[in-house]
């Protein structure tokens, strides 16, 4: 949270990382994961924008084509690991459409083997489905159950925990919908963080921000985002929270660094946590998308993602201008 800096969350699954490299016309192996991680951990400057990065466990283990470790290189830059700790969101049993996120069986053990290899913080995420009926109470208090008790296990092992409960942008919601369900999810997150003694102070929440649905025919402009979020997350997030990183959810890449722009032009200096990005897709994409799996195209794809986190940079000291996206 430190600085103007923020997170890049690199830890798709192997089934999402499969699906975005089909969509962008790259082979879906093992070998060209590596090289796209390469791809990102390589990129010049990229530790002056981004000061942790969230990895899958296929990563960790990998190295560069020379035989650096990713971690090595990745402390070599000033770039802390991070480690995704949860093994996805399944359907959930009784809870028709609604979906649970599996992984706590032998995450102590897990936990030891990842802090003996240096990471550093984890992440948790738990998919929250907006419709007229949806989310029930009893999805969310499952989802903070799960999310409070991966934290104390994080917290045990020395790992600052990040919180991803993600209401997520698809449907035709509106944009007071979404705040609806954002305030009782995090109200619910917190009572059970609380009770289960999760130490607010050593925790980072990674939320959406509250947004009209992806199919919305009501959309809004920046300011009302930054205020219908800010004025959420106070309700909701305790002061004792050293830290707000925004997933990116499905936004266009520059919405998603306008908004977070338009937070810190509206609130600078007046809100009690520190307010970055924890983006993979709104970060990442312009970069795949160019890439291709092409050797050729690294230098430019890489020139790409630096741009885009140097976009969400600006826009953590609220000096994000369009005109900006002109000069790379
Ligand atoms: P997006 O920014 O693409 O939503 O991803 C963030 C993330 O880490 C999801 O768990």
């Amino acid at each position: 949270m430190a600085g103007n800096k923020g997170l890049l969350a690199m830890d798709e699954s192997i089934p999402t990382a499969n699906k975005r490299f089909k969509e962008a016309g790259i082979p879906q192996t093992i070998e060209y994961r590596r090289k796209y991680r390469e791809l990102i951990v390589t990129t010049p400057g990229l530790g002056e924008c981004i000061s942790g990065a969230i990895l899958f466990d296929e990563t960790i283990k990998q190295t560069t084509t020379d035989g650096t470790p990713f971690l090595e290189v990745m402390s070599r830059i000033g770039i802390i690991p991070g480690i995704k700790l949860d093994d996805g969101a399944k359907d959930m049993a009784a809870f028709p459409g609604e979906k649970i996120t599996e992984g706590l069986d032998g995450l102590r053990e897990r936990l030891v083997g990842y802090a003996e290899a240096g990471i550093k913080f984890a992440k948790w995420r738990a998919v929250i489905i907006i419709t007229d009926e949806l989310p029930t109470d009893g999805n969310i208090y499952a989802n903070a159950y799960a999310l409070a008790r991966y934290a104390t296990l994080c917290q045990e092992a020395g790992l600052v925990p990040i919180i991803e409960p993600e209401v997520l942008m698809d449907g035709d919601h509106t944009i007071e919908r979404c705040f609806e369900v954002t305030e009782r999810v995090l109200h619910i997150v917190f009572e059970v963080l609380i009770s289960q003694r999760v130490y607010l102070e050593g925790m980072i929440l990674k939320p959406n921000m509250v947004l009209p649905g992806l199919k919305s025919p009501v959309q809004v402009d920046a300011d009302k985002v930054a205020y219908e979020t800010i004025k959420c997350l106070l309700r909701c997030v305790p002061a004792a929270v050293p830290g707000i990183a925004f997933l990116s959810g499905g936004q266009s890449d520059i919405a998603a660094t306008e908004h977070l722009n338009a937070m810190h032009v509206k609130y600078k200096g007046k809100l009690p946590w520190a307010l970055t990005f924890s983006f993979a897709r709104a970060i990442q994409q312009p970069a795949m998308d160019y890439w291709k799996g092409k050797d050729a195209n690294v230098a430019i794809a890489q020139q790409l993602l630096c741009h885009r986190a140097s976009m969400n940079n600006a826009a953590r000291r609220g000096e994000y201008k369009k005109e900006m996206e002109n000069n790379q």
